[in-house]
């Protein structure tokens, strides 16, 4: 059963922590230095939080192509992005090189973001050589993803670890690890005691 359904559509956008979470992504997309004009991919833009940040770096110039496997996800996402003819929302597995290819339509992306999703997928490579495919030479990557949080904040690693089984992510995924391999001039932030893990790179 999809996990990302209608009722956690529904809900995502008030229950998925976004005072903590929203951390990361405002940092990832700062730090990708989005230019007017720019093709940029979404991997598991989910209801869409990442997208009003990315077309209005990109412009109407531009193009942002958010790619889900969840219909309900992606529905809440088109409510939120109506009447912003740049964005694109496509329904298919970032892990399948045939959907991300469909996704890219009419070109390679100058950038790309993957906000809390490549920790619930089970094959964290074969969904980054997917993506590379539809990468130009030199496009920047954004990983933003959850490990457990220590120091001062390892009181909230059981909430941390419960949140994250609930939504399915592995917490102890660390995807931005294989990510990093394939990128040049690494940036790392981290947040609430490394609980929020953010790289951005450029693609080798
Ligand atoms: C925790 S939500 C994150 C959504 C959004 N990126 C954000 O920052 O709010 C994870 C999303 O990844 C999507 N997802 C998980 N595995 C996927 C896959 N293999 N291909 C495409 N989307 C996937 C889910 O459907 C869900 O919408």
């Amino acid at each position: 059963m999809e996990r990302y359904g209608g009722l956690v559509a529904r809900g995502y956008d008030l229950l998925s922590g976004e005072p903590l979470y929203g951390v990361g992504r405002r940092l990832a997309v700062t730090a990708l230095g989005l230019r007017p004009g720019e093709r940029v991919l979404d991997i598991g833009c989910g209801t869409g939080l990442n997208l009003p940040l990315l077309a209005d770096a990109v412009g109407p110039d531009g193009a942002v192509v958010g790619l889900d496997r969840s219909g309900a996800m992606l529905a809440a996402a088109r409510t939120k992005m109506s009447g912003r003819p740049s964005v694109h929302l496509v329904e298919g597995d970032a892990a399948d090189p045939a959907t991300v290819v469909t996704a890219a339509e009419n070109g390679s992306f100058d950038a790309v973001i993957c906000t809390y999703t490549l920790s619930l997928m089970p094959d964290v490579k074969a969904a980054w050589d997917a993506i590379g495919d539809v990468l130009r030479p030199g496009a920047r990557v954004a990983v933003v993803d959850m490990a457990r949080p220590t120091g001062r904040w390892a009181w909230a690693s059981p909430v941390a670890r419960l949140a994250c089984r609930l939504g399915g992510a592995d917490i102890d995924a660390h995807p931005w690890e294989t990510v990093e391999r394939d990128l040049t001039s690494v940036r790392s932030w981290s947040r609430f005691g490394g609980h929020v893990q953010v790289r951005v790179g450029v693609r080798r």
